[in-house]
């Protein structure tokens, strides 16, 4: 039978892989999945995705800074405006520390905004540049 201290122990263990993910990780993770070295990521890219802007709803346009702000270091807004908090690791050190997390949001915005999903060097690109915000 496993002792309640063993099964503290194992649980501690496990929430420590959960959250042993990085942007550095991360990066590593998608230029791996995109089959390019992870100095091939460009900081510049992953600025133009976050920035640039795309047909929306009704005539509207909308960008990923639509709800993360032009600038990622201040809170953002979602479309029922509910706080967001900062994007950039550099004003909130959450960020990209949960593979599933970082995961699920790309699949979700990058749907929402570019109409398909990002691929792997999207998101590296992504990451890089936020990641270098200080
Ligand atoms: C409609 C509003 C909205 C837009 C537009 C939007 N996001 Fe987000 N984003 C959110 C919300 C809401 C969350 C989850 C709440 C949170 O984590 O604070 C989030 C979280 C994320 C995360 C999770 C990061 C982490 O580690 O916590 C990533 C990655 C992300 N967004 C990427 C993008 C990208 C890329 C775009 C543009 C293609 C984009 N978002 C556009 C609302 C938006």
């Amino acid at each position: 039978m496993i002792k309640p201290l063993a099964l503290t122990m194992l649980a501690l263990m496990s929430a420590s892989v959960a959250a042993a993910d990085t942007p550095a990780t991360l990066m590593a993770h998608f230029a791996q999945q995109a089959g390019s070295p992870v100095l091939a990521l460009s900081a510049a890219r992953g600025e133009t995705l976050y920035r640039s802007e795309h047909p929306g709803h009704a005539g509207t346009s909308v960008s990923c800074a639509s709800c993360h702000t032009a600038n990622p270091k201040q809170p953002g807004r979602t479309r029922v405006n509910k706080r967001i908090e900062p994007l950039a690791p550099a004003a909130n050190p959450q960020r990209f520390t949960d593979a599933a997390k970082v995961e699920k949001w790309f699949r979700r915005n990058c749907q929402d905004v570019l109409q398909r999903e990002c691929n792997a060097q999207e998101k590296g690109d992504f990451i890089a540049w936020l990641s270098q915000l200080k």
